[in-house]
């Protein structure tokens, strides 16, 4: 990657599509901050490479060849917000290609806690490993490290976003679609489809990027439904409605169910709460699933989850064919060894296997 040549303020206010430039290197992505980078070309390369990862995986000898294809890279697993899943996904991913890891899962455990500004911890790290993969408490945390280290380092390497703020997660947009695309294939794939949208969609930065990666897809049509206070952001609505995709605001859930071809259920993202109980009064009753409702959804729909849930989901539909949640979570580790592979460029290679 070659210094931009701008500063960060510059940097700042350019739009997405700009920006996408500077992250992705000839056209290859680079850095992964934000899913407007991924175009559906780029989603059809990464999903072929994803089933072939998984398929590989069911030998031994497939596991020895992945193993040995990055034995040489050391990946630091910056995690300072919580997580399962998208910690416990790429620290696997990272086995499976034989990728070296260590973490760190707290500023209190590094020289942050000495005062160290962002930038040179970002640059200390970067001396050590091949790929920093962060989750962070703040939105473009995850941006200005790219920016830090494609521009004042003189060993920029690879960021992955894993979930910055309440801004987006685009490994997590990737698995989506992945599963999506998986499950709806027998019904004509995603074009043309309605996704219903159910939860705090103000605060979750799953909806946000997922938003942005269907609309790399056909006749969307989008539901959104959230109690008052708790809808979708502005930008997310005027950025599907310029690209002429259908939009449905609504706080009915009933309404909708039985319109929907895929549910994406999302929790109460309450650790955002600026003042302590802010949050008391959203009613998760009204934005959940469950035996009270499951029968008002398409025999053919398909239910979602990022996961971690709290009430939202009952566990009553759990072994409910349509329930796909747990399938979505395996097949993060999937993804994102097929994201980690092309990064690193051995793409090509496990395709030929
Ligand atoms: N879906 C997701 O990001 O889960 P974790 O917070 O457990 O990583």
């Amino acid at each position: 990657m070659k210094p931009y040549g701008i500063s960060w303020d510059e940097y700042t206010k350019l739009g997405e599509s700009e920006r996408a430039k500077y992250l992705n290197d000839k056209g290859k992505i680079y850095d992964v901050i934000f899913s407007q980078q991924y175009n559906k070309a780029f989603l059809d390369e990464i999903y072929v490479l994803t089933n072939k990862i998984r398929l590989i995986s069911k030998t031994r000898e497939g596991q020895r060849f992945l193993k040995n294809l990055l034995g040489t890279k050391k990946a630091l697993l910056y995690f300072i917000q919580p997580s399962s899943r998208t910690f416990l996904s790429f620290f696997s991913a990272c086995a499976t290609l034989g990728i070296a890891c260590t973490d760190i899962r707290s500023t209190e455990i590094s020289s942050e806690s000495k005062g160290e500004s962002p930038e040179d911890t970002i640059r200390t790290f970067s001396s050590y490993f091949d790929a920093i993969i962060m989750r962070h408490p703040e939105e473009g945390y995850a941006e200005k490290a790219s920016f830090v280290l494609n521009n004042y380092s003189r060993r920029p390497i690879p960021i992955i976003n894993a979930g910055s703020g309440k801004d987006q997660h685009p490994t997590q947009a990737l698995l989506d679609i992945f599963t999506l695309q998986k499950s709806l294939g027998k019904i004509g794939g995603v074009d043309g489809k309605t996704i219903m949208f159910v939860g705090d969609l103000k605060r979750g930065r799953t909806v946000r990027s997922l938003s942005y990666l269907l609309s790399n897809f056909k006749d969307i049509k989008f539901i959104f439904c959230a109690p008052e206070g708790y809808q979708m952001g502005q930008d997310i609505i005027e950025h599907l409605k310029k690209n002429q995709y259908e939009v449905v605001i609504t706080s009915d859930m009933k309404k909708y169910l039985s319109d929907a071809d895929a549910i994406y259920m999302t929790r109460l993202q309450d650790e955002y709460d600026k003042v302590k109980g802010e949050s008391n009064a959203y009613n998760t009753k009204d934005f959940s699933l469950g035996l009270h409702n499951i029968s008002l959804i398409k025999p053919s729909a398909f239910i979602m989850h990022p996961l971690p849930r709290r009430s939202e989901i009952s566990t009553d539909i759990d072994n409910d064919p349509r329930a796909l949640y747990w399938r979505q979570m395996r097949n993060g580790m999937w993804t994102r060894a097929a994201l980690l592979a092309y990064i690193f460029g051995v793409d090509e290679e496990i395709i030929r296997y």
